[in-house]
């Protein structure tokens, strides 16, 4: 029975699943190696909830619930009697590995591991610790609060009774839930990621607009975001990063970036967070 919920990471996706579970809810203990960044993260989910209320869609009670519901952590071993600890730090396999190694060793026996991971293998976490049966990964989408959908990531050793407790917890925070094998890119971003890189290649070779890819794409197909949009929006160093992993694994040029998006990255375009990426930001 998932009761308590741990979320290390508290960026763009660790607070939005953080507010989710609140909303629900749950209690729930966050931390990130910076403080900076947790309360960077309690002011995104301050802003979501003022601007939902702001639109009558929400209450300050709501808000008031959701805020107390979460507390901070400064040390993995405070994480010890979570039912379910969600990483959400950046892409990067050695330090999520050393994270879980330590949460193996604190957390209690019945503890859940999951990833919030959008590429890297779940085995090769779960691999760390002792636990390979109750290690999941839960990928969300962002903004977390406004995506419906939730991947649930099985690899050959999770247990049926841990697969069915992450995919229940993840409805419980009004997701709709689909099973993923842990394969690079799942099913969303293995077919979401392509459509992107062959956007970027598009424009690279000057077929149209940045702004007439996009309004191709929202008005001819119904997308909310163009892919430029969308790109910008991701972070074009997460989506070069993902299609590294894809391609190294695939080694099929569909998953090959264009040297357009290599140079951009390289460069500091990075999207929105950036202030500049295909388009350019207010940074406040
Ligand atoms: N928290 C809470 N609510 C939010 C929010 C946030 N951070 N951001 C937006 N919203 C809400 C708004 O309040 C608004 O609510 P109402 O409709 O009830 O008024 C609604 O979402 C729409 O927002 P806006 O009016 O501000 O702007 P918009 O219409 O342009 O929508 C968007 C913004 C929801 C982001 C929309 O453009 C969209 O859905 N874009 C596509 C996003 C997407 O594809 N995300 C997945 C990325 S892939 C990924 O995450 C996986 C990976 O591994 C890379």
């Amino acid at each position: 029975m998932i009761r308590k919920i741990g979320i290390v990471g508290f960026g763009q996706m660790g607070s939005g699943i953080a507010q989710v579970s609140a909303a629900a809810g749950y209690p729930v203990l966050g931390m990130d190696m910076s403080d900076a960044v947790f309360k960077r993260g309690l002011g995104y989910i301050t802003k979501s909830l003022d601007k939902a209320i702001e639109k009558g869609k929400a209450d300050a009670a709501l808000k008031e619930k959701v805020l107390g519901n979460i507390k901070q952590a400064t040390a993995l071993k405070e994480f010890a009697d979570c039912d379910i600890v969600i990483e959400a730090v950046i892409e990067n396999i050695d330090i999520k590995k050393q994270i879980f190694k330590e949460l193996d060793t604190v957390c209690k026996p019945e503890t859940i591991l999951a990833s919030n991971t959008s590429s890297l293998s779940i085995g090769d976490m779960a691999s760390v610790t002792n636990r390979r049966d109750r290690f999941v990964g839960l990928h969300f989408f962002n903004p977390v609060p406004v995506m419906k959908l939730c991947e649930v990531v099985r690899t050959i050793d999770t247990s049926d009774a841990v697969f069915k407790a992450a995919f229940s917890f993840a409805e419980s925070v009004g997701k709709s839930c689909i099973t993923a094998k842990d394969s690079p890119g799942y099913v969303v971003n293995v077919l979401l990621v392509p459509y992107l890189l062959d956007a970027i290649r598009q424009f690279e070779r000057g077929l149209a607009t940045r702004e007439d890819i996009d309004t191709g794409m929202m008005l001819g197909c119904g997308h909310p975001m163009g892919p430029l949009t969308l790109t910008d929006f991701i972070g074009l160093d997460t989506i070069l990063y993902i299609a590294d992993i894809m391609f190294e694994e695939f080694k099929d040029s569909h998953y090959s970036a264009p040297p357009l998006l290599r140079r951009m990255v390289n460069a500091g375009y990075l999207g929105k967070k950036a202030g500049r990426g295909f388009y350019e930001y207010d940074k406040k």
